[in-house]
């Protein structure tokens, strides 16, 4: 039985059709990304699951019972962490932390909000006010408020907006440690694709309300099969010869660096090297350009894919 299942959710804001009727399910586990531009419908999406806001229509399941109905108990099994989670400034953060922790009733809540604190490196900060930390600061708050409970099934709605690359890294690392532990669901909503591709098992592609394809990202590469391979030689080569392959005709570029798509770049590539070598230049330099997450994202959504 699948952790989550959302069947058919519709949410219109006036005009906007912020939901077209989207579906999916989540198990009990899986680091589920929820990936689109600004204004797919993933925040709308978050915010139904935490009750802020009510579908037109369409069903959701949590932990194997109705969220219409059964809803509280539901909660006290999630929690959220959103960029825009707001603390309350004049308190600490340690005692930010200890406002949710009772409220989800935590045992042994000091000792929790240490090792929080400590997984996310911020320690020293226990006894500084909200109001005067770092948006960076701020958003590994919010991701310890996240943790507090041990929720079964957390949300993160784009909650590494502001972080440096440095802190951003060790950020999903402490995530996934957590993740790995304790076998947490999670639906983590971002735009950005790198963080998406390097967190997330599974992938929904949303866009303008609109589920494109779920898949993993491995295999949402692979939709677009082809890969570029540039091939640098030394200056001066006669690249006639070695530019025509396999019926096609290389681009040339700054007199030394020739670019062949392969469609079958696995079993091509070496009959594509040992050609160059045939037609007399010296390869000084060779690379493999694969699709990304981002290519991809922006044909399904031109309905190319
Ligand atoms: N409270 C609201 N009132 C009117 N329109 C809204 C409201 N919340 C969201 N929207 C619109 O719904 C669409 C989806 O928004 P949202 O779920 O926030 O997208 P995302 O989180 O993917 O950026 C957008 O077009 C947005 O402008
Ligand atoms: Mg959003």
């Amino acid at each position: 039985m699948p952790l989550l299942e959302i069947h058919n959710l519709r949410k219109r804001y006036g005009a906007i059709e912020a939901l077209k009727g989207i579906s999916l399910s989540v198990e009990r586990g899986e680091f589920f990304g929820l990936l689109g531009p600004n204004g797919a419908g993933k925040s709308t999406t978050i915010n139904i699951l935490l009750g802020l806001i009510l579908p037109d229509s369409g069903t959701i399941r949590i932990f194997g019972r109705d969220f219409a109905t059964d809803q509280v108990a539901i909660r006290r099994r999630m929690n959220v962490a959103a960029a825009f989670t707001s603390l309350n400034g004049v308190l600490t953060v340690r005692e930010n932390l200890k406002v949710y922790g009772h409220i989800y009733g935590v045992s042994k809540l000091d000792a929790k909000i240490d090792e929080l604190l400590e997984r996310f490196e911020i320690t020293e900060l226990a006894n500084r006010k909200l109001q005067y930390l770092s948006s960076g600061q701020h958003t590994r708050v919010t991701l310890c408020k996240g943790l507090i409970n041990d929720p079964e099934l957390l949300l993160l709605d784009e909650c590494t907006l502001g972080l440096d690359p440095d802190i951003a890294e060790k950020t999903r690392r402490a995530l996934k440690e957590f993740q790995r532990e304790k076998q947490t669901t999670i639906l983590f909503t971002s735009h950005n694709m790198y963080e998406v591709e390097e967190l997330c098992g599974r992938i929904a592609f949303l866009n303008k309300g609109e589920i494109l394809r779920v898949d993993t990202a491995e295999r949402i590469k692979h939709l677009i099969p082809q890969h570029v391979v540039e091939i640098r030689v030394r200056p001066g080569a006669d690249l006639k010869a070695a530019r025509q392959w396999n019926g096609c005709c290389g681009e040339i570029s700054d007199g030394r660096t020739l670019r062949f798509v392969l469609d079958r770049p696995h079993e091509q590539l070496d009959a594509l090297l040992r050609h160059m070598t045939q037609a007399g230049v010296y390869i000084t330099d060779v690379q493999i350009l694969r699709p990304t997450l981002e290519e991809v994202f922006i044909k399904v959504a031109r309905g190319e894919l």
